[in-house]
C-alpha cells in the first residue's frame, strides 16, 4: 500500500525522499557490533551510536510523512548475548525511555512497544507504559519499538489467545480468518509494513514481523546501522518507489 507524499512539517534539510512513500516502514537496526569492532571498541559503544541513529532516523521518518515506523531493538533471542552487552542495552533503553523519547513529543510521535514486556525489569516496564500512555493521544507517526520481540512468539501468543476466546465463546471458530489473526498480533489495527530495510548487508528476516511481511518489499543496504544516514533512508525509499508490487497478481 502506498500513499502520495504527504509532508507533515518542513524538514530541517531538503528531503530527497521520493514522491511515493510507504505507509509503514520496518527497520532491522543491525550492525552495531561490527561498527564497534571495526574501531576496536566494545560492542556496547556500537549500541550507543546505534541509539543516536535510531533517534535521528525516527525523527526524519516523521518529518517526511511516514505514518508507521517499526524498529527492531531487541529480539527474544538477544537474551543469549553476554551479560554485559545485555546490561548495556537495558541501560540504553532506560535512558532513552527517560530522556530521548520525550523529544518525540515535538514531533507528535505515538510511541508503542511490541513484544513481551514481562521480560523486562519493573522499572523499565513502568517507563514503557508511561511512554505509551503519555503519547497515545498524539496524532503523528506511530513508532513501534520491538523489544523482547519475536515474531514466532507473537504468533504463538495469538494462537493461544484465539483458542481461549473460542473456548469462552467470544469468537466463533468459523470466524477465524486472516484479518482475525492479524487482530491478535501486537500490530493489531495497523497496516502491514510496505518496506523493511535491513542495513549491514545481511539477507535475513531474523524473526521480525513474519506474518505481517507476507507482501513487504525488502531493501538490504550495505551500511552498518550506526553509519546509516538520512540519505540512506532516502535511497531505500527511492528503491521502494521503483518496485512493482503485485501481491501475487499480475
Ligand atoms: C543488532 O546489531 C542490534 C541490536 C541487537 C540492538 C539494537 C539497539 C539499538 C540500536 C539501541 C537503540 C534502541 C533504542 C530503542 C533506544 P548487532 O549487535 O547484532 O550487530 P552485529 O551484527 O554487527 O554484531
Amino acid at each position: 500500500m502506498a500513499i502520495p507524499f504527504f509532508k507533515k512539517k518542513e524538514p530541517s534539510a531538503p528531503s530527497q525522499a521520493p514522491s511515493v512513500l510507504p505507509v509503514h516502514v520496518g527497520i532491522i537496526m543491525d550492525g552495531n557490533g561490527r561498527w564497534a569492532k571495526k574501531r576496536g571498541l566494545p560492542r556496547k559503544a556500537g549500541h550507543r551510536e546505534g541509539a543516536q541513529t535510531f533517534r535521528k532516523i525516527t525523527r526524519y521518518c516523521s518529518e517526511i510523512g511516514i505514518k508507521y515506523l517499526t524498529v527492531y531493538a531487541f529480539s527474544t533471542e538477544n537474551w543469549k548475548r553476554p551479560e554485559d552487552e545485555v546490561g548495556a542495552l537495558m541501560g540504553l533503553f532506560k535512558s532513552y525511555l527517560e530522556e530521548a523519547l520525550s523529544d518525540f513529543k515535538d514531533d507528535d510521535i505515538v510511541v508503542r512497544f511490541i513484544g513481551d514486556k514481562s521480560g523486562f525489569s519493573p522499572e523499565l516496564r513502568a517507563l514503557m507504559e508511561e511512554n505509551e500512555q503519555s503519547s497515545k493521544d498524539r496524532d503523528g507517526m506511530v513508532l513501534n519499538i520491538a523489544m523482547n520481540y519475536g515474531s514466532r512468539d507473537e504468533i504463538v501468543r495469538a494462537v493461544r489467545n484465539i483458542c481461549a476466546d473460542v473456548k469462552s465463546g467470544r469468537v466463533e471458530q468459523s470466524a477465524i480468518d486472516e484479518a482475525l489473526v492479524s487482530d491478535y498480533l501486537y500490530t493489531a489495527g495497523q497496516p502491514d509494513p510496505d518496506l523493511i530495510i535491513r542495513p549491514s548487508g545481511e539477507y535475513r528476516i531474523s524473526n521480525f514481523l513474519l506474518w505481517q511481511s507476507a507482501y513487504t518489499e525488502f531493501v538490504i543496504m550495505n551500511k552498518l546501522w550506526p553509519d546509516f544516514q538520512k540519505a540512506d533512508l532516502d535511497e531505500a525509499l527511492r528503491i521502494y518507489a521503483q518496485r512493482n508490487r503485485r501481491y501475487g497478481g499480475v
